[in-house]
């Protein structure tokens, strides 16, 4: 019965790895069952920080299985460095994993095509994709024709499968750039570099919907990991400035397999304000010195592709839309630390479209872009509250500050992190 899935309201990076890593412990198997290695999670335990992309950021808690569903693209390369890393770092039960046989891969050609052809949209404005092949790989996932699934991987037509895709995407990126942009891919070596990703990984190979079918019938505790955040989903982010899978909370059920039925709480992660990786449509930001000083003291750089990300004050007509989108029950405030020092702080309760005032999340990008936010101003705090471990020992202004947030959203305030570490957490009750 049990289900607990964790999704990120705004676009991305809003430490839900922090969030995941903590509710573990209640939980009995963790799932990601969307995006790829697009996704940087970070764990930080006791002095240790821990970078996730692929793996579920469940496998620093001894005990609990984690799975990779079939909604997931499945770099083989990048599991295997990051299974390898964790041996490394002793960390026991790593090997406590299941992947699913139908767990879609990317293959070097994905990279080559995120490269070359999903640079920008028709308009000329930069996508700005974390350039790990996965647009591409969802592309071939829905097109059917070229997709490779782990399960093929083990089947002698396999070599017949890489030799065919290779073949017609030598072609198809030949054609359509600039030479020197592009070195012919080889299936030869592809094919033999893959069996041996395939002879790594066969020991978790599973089919994770009957196993997270059984699971949830025996009442086994769920918790869902989603990834990016719920702006980027493909069908209802800021498209096409999006990522290619359904990272709001629509898309649990289809990417892992498991039924609503068994999804009894959805807990939203907000940042105390708002981070971009990336192009697209941002009504928040603050391309000044403010957005600076949020990027310097939070560290905002990204996790996979280290670049600069874009910041600004947080956004509560996005985080209503994406809460309601996605079912959240609770909301977590994270880095809330971050904004100490600042004398005011700026919450976004509405948007100006047009002369009107509207708190509808716009369904096109052109009329976000024309968008006037229209700010409330709450008075900052000076205090560092990086000890604070309860709502009581945080000051007024920052208690204030939260509770506003919880009211413009909608939501009741579950957690509030005050630094990356686990303690660094305060439980509101
Ligand atoms: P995710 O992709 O949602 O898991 O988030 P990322 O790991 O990409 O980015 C969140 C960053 O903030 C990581 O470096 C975390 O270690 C860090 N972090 C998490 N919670 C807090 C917090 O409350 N305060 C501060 N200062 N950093 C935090
Ligand atoms: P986590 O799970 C922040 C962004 C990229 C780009 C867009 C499309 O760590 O929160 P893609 O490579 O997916 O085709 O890129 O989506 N993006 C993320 N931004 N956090 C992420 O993951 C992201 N995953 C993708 O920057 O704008
Ligand atoms: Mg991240």
């Amino acid at each position: 019965m049990p289900g607990t899935c964790v999704i990120g309201l705004q676009w991305g990076d809003e430490a839900k790895g922090k969030i995941v890593d903590l509710l573990t412990q209640q939980h009995d198997i963790v799932v990601r069952y969307q995006g790829g290695a697009n996704a940087g999670h970070t764990v930080v335990v006791d002095d240790q920080t821990y970078k996730l992309s692929l793996l579920p950021s469940g496998v620093l808690t001894p005990g609990v299985t984690c799975v990779i569903t079939g909604g997931v693209v499945l770099y083989p390369e990048k599991v295997i460095a990051e299974l390898d890393e964790l041996a490394a770092r002793n960390v026991q039960d790593y090997d406590n994993l299941k992947i699913s046989d139908r767990v879609h891969v990317i293959c070097p050609w994905h990279f080559a095509e995120d490269r070359v052809l999903d640079k920008s949209t028709s308009d000329g404005e930069n996508i700005g994709t974390t350039g790990r092949g996965i647009g591409p790989c969802y592309r071939d996932k829905v097109g059917r024709s070229y997709a490779i699934r782990l399960g093929d991987m083990y089947r002698d037509t396999f070599r017949h499968q890489v030799e065919h895709n290779v073949r017609v995407k030598n072609a198809l990126l030949q054609a359509g750039v600039d030479e020197a942009d592009f070195e012919p891919l080889d299936a030869a070596s592809i094919f033999k570099q893959y069996r041996e990703f395939a002879e790594r990984l066969e020991p978790y190979v599973a089919d994770t919907t009957e196993f997270l079918l059984s699971a949830a019938e025996a009442e086994k505790r769920l918790l869902f990991e989603g990834a990016q955040g719920a702006l980027l989903d493909v069908d209802h982010g800021t498209y096409p400035f999006v990522t290619s899978s359904n990272s709001s909370g629509v898309g649990i059920s289809n990417g892992s397999g498991v039924p609503a039925q068994h999804i009894n709480k959805v807990i939203g992660i907000v940042k105390a304000y708002t981070s971009r990786v990336g192009g697209g449509p941002f009504p928040t930001e603050q391309d000044n010195a403010i957005g600076q000083r949020i990027r310097d003291q939070g560290n905002e750089y990204g996790t996979v592709t280290k670049r600069p990300r874009r910041c600004g004050w947080l956004d509560a007509v996005a985080v209503r839309y994406t809460s309601r989108l996605s079912g959240v029950d609770s909301i977590c405030v994270m880095l809330l630390d971050v904004l100490s020092g600042l004398d005011e702080l700026r919450i976004c309760r509405g948007y100006l479209l047009d002369g009107q005032e509207s708190k509808r999340f716009p369904s096109h990008v052109d009329d976000l872009r024309r968008v006037e936010p229209q700010y409330e101003t709450l008075p900052g705090w000076q205090e560092d509250i990086s000890s604070a471990r309860s709502m009581s020992e945080l000051p007024a202004n920052a208690v204030a500050y939260v509770r506003r947030i919880g009211e413009l959203v909608g939501l009741p305030v579950e957690m509030v992190s005050v630094g990356p570490e686990r303690s660094q957490t305060i439980a509101v009750r």
